[in-house]
């Protein structure tokens, strides 16, 4: 997408050192956005701040570990003292395992959910603690918008992936319902919603087909193969197909809209 919708909107990214994160945040970027992008990795999310003022935007990286409620003070801080104000928290950061349900134990659930659900919930309780006391950049409008990552395995009942990462599943699934959650507690003043992509080209997919595979003595690159085989679209999905559903969600366009979590995944799940 070209057009600039984003043009003077303060925006921040979590888990933007790579993958659907760093797509998201180039597409901002090219939308007119200043940006705080963070993750984990500071040289990761260095990386992505230099390549979005390469593109002609303000912005700023920050180390943020999603799990820890004192980083995501400090990112929200970083972009009122940069820029004046947040208007759009993008809650991407999030990890995953292939392990059968057997095999799972307290520490592999613990870990996951305290990235993918604790830290979504830090990450939004921050984002909105700050947009609940500014103005809205214009009449009428929401004071702030959030974006959820959260992922069509949250939603799939019985599909091949629910034996091999059951804790993914049901972190997405609660990302979904915090969601809805967070969108009643903060309406009208800052709308909520999520996207659910489906099978992304990532650093993330090429670990869950090397682990799958190895649990099923699948060539590596099958498992792969196979999931795509499986999306209507045809193709596997990039970063930048996501990035344009939360560039709309992140925009005036999607006003009226909140506690929505909206499949965007070439077909793969239709509910
Ligand atoms: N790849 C897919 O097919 C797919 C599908 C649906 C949803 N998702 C979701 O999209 C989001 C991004 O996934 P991706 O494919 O780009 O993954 P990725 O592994 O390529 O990137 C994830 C990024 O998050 C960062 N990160 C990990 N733990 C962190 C923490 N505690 N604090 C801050 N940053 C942390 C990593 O360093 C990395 O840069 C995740 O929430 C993932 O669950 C991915």
């Amino acid at each position: 997408m070209t057009t600039r919708t984003l043009e003077d909107t303060v925006v921040a990214i979590t888990g933007a050192g790579q993958g659907i994160g760093r797509g998201i945040a180039e597409a901002f970027a090219r939308a007119g956005a200043s940006l705080v992008v963070s993750d984990i990795d500071a040289a990761a999310a260095d990386a992505t701040a230099a390549a979005l003022r390469a593109l002609g935007a303000p912005a700023q990286a920050l180390r943020v570990d999603v799990r820890s409620a004192d980083d995501n003070a400090a990112q929200v801080e970083a972009a009122v003292r940069a820029f004046g104000r947040l208007d759009v928290m993008v809650c991407n950061a999030g990890i995953m395992q292939v392990k059968h349900l057997l095999d799972l134990d307290a520490a592999d659930w613990d870990r996951m959910l305290g990235v993918n659900v604790t830290g979504v919930f830090l990450s939004l309780q921050a984002a909105a603690r700050q947009m609940l006391t500014q103005a809205p950049r214009a009449a009428g409008r929401p004071r702030g918008k959030i974006v959820n990552v959260a992922s069509v395995a949250g939603r799939m009942g019985a599909g091949p992936i629910a034996s091999v990462m059951p804790h993914y599943r049901a972190s997405k699934a609660a990302v979904i319902s915090l969601t809805q959650s967070a969108a009643i507690t903060f309406a009208p003043q800052v709308t909520v919603n999520a996207v659910c992509p489906g099978v992304v080209d990532t650093a993330m997919w090429d670990a869950i087909d090397r682990d799958w595979s190895a649990l099923t003595g699948a060539a590596r690159g099958e498992t792969w193969r196979q999931r795509v085989a499986g999306v209507p679209m045809g193709r596997a999905q990039t970063p930048a197909d996501v990035a344009d559903l939360a560039l709309f969600l992140a925009s005036r366009g999607s006003d009226y809209m909140t506690g929505q979590s909206i499949n965007v995944d070439g077909g793969l799940v239709m509910s």
